[in-house]
């Protein structure tokens, strides 16, 4: 059986640049709540001409560059903001970078949105459908948000990521080696956006915050177990992007010393679908990682999903998107 192996990553991000003062200038919050509550500093928003479907083509772009080829067998694209109700926005994203004919679907699972699409990309690597996979994480939530909902508005941000994996073996650096994927539709009214003109994205803030901890933290013990690792050898926790004390609370709970946990949300804020690749790709850029390093991913969002993946990371160079 092959091993999936992350080979490539990139990241596009809108070239708006909203900060917590321009956010206290149109509505009832500070500067200073927003940074001790969640730890955003600014965050992007996307203008009409940087949808989903262009932000992740740019992301997919980098990470074919990325890892020095031009085609992949499949490309998955996660997002709960497509393009168009339908059809699903992969396939647009595919012939964008010259892949028609390929494989190409989309992922909705929020903010586990790329947990997801990179577990089953591994899944079609690892039973030998394809030799290879895009995985794009794409989502423009700021387009949903109600203005003037200073709960959700401080948070979200748009952006793209994406990993480009091939068949190798686990002892290749970026080798995946455990996921886990769960879902509870009790939960979801959490996270929504009903049907119906004039919807904004609702979220219940404080019980999201309790439930991702604690789901979180249980798939994180699940992938170590699989892959026969212990908390003490993790280098690396790249964790969804949503808000400083949740990374803090779930490395914690996981026995993971929070110095180990990236940080990236301080300059996008939570990008839903895109935040673990642009975490990942932002901890590229800055040379925080060596080829071969534990690192576990995980995410929680709405459905509510969850889920996490165990894998080494990649040998890689990247585009900084900032
Ligand atoms: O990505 C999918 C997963 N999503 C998440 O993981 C998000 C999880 N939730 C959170 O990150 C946090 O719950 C929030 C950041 C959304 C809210 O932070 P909180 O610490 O849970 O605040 P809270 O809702 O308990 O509100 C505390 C106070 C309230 O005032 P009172 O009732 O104590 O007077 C709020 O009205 O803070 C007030 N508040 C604000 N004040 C200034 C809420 N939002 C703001 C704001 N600016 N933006």
């Amino acid at each position: 059986m092959s091993t999936a192996v992350v080979r490539g990553l990139g990241g596009a991000l809108p070239g708006k640049v909203v900060t917590n003062h321009h956010l206290s200038a149109v509505m009832d919050t500070t500067d200073e709540w927003i940074r001790r509550r969640t730890g955003i500093v600014e965050r992007r928003h996307a203008d009409e001409t940087e949808s989903t479907s262009v932000l992740a083509t740019l992301a997919g772009e980098r990470a074919l560059a990325s890892a020095g080829v031009d085609s992949a067998g499949l490309v998955i694209v996660a997002t709960s903001t497509p393009d168009k109700v339908c059809p699903a926005t992969a396939p647009k994203v595919a012939a964008n970078l010259g892949l028609n004919g390929v494989a190409a679907f989309d992922i909705s699972a929020v903010c586990s949105g790329f947990v997801y699409a990179l577990a089953t990309a591994a899944w079609a690597i690892e039973s030998g459908s394809t030799s290879s996979a895009l995985v794009i994480g794409a989502d423009t939530f700021t387009r949903l948000l109600d203005p003037t909902d200073r709960t959700t508005s401080v948070i979200f941000g748009d952006g793209a990521g994406a990993a480009y994996l091939a068949a190798g073996t686990p002892d290749q650096p970026g080798a995946i080696h455990a996921s886990t994927l769960h879902a509870d539709g009790d939960g979801e009214s959490l996270i929504q956006v009903p049907r119906g003109a004039g919807s904004f994205f609702e979220m219940q803030g404080k019980e999201v915050f309790t439930q991702a901890v604690t789901a979180m933290s249980g798939s994180l013990q699940t992938v170590l177990d699989s892959a026969g690792w212990t908390a003490a050898e993790v280098d690396s926790l790249i964790a969804h992007q949503a808000n400083l004390r949740i990374l803090n609370a779930v490395a914690s709970v996981a026995g993971i010393p929070a110095a180990k946990a990236e940080v990236h949300l301080d300059r996008v804020g939570n990008t839903s679908a895109a935040s673990i690749p642009l975490a990942m790709t932002d901890a590229a850029t800055k040379g925080h990682r060596t080829p071969g390093d534990r690192v576990l991913l995980t995410a929680f969002g709405g459905g509510t999903t969850w889920g996490a993946i165990a894998m080494t990371w990649p040998s890689i160079s990247v585009v900084d998107p900032h």
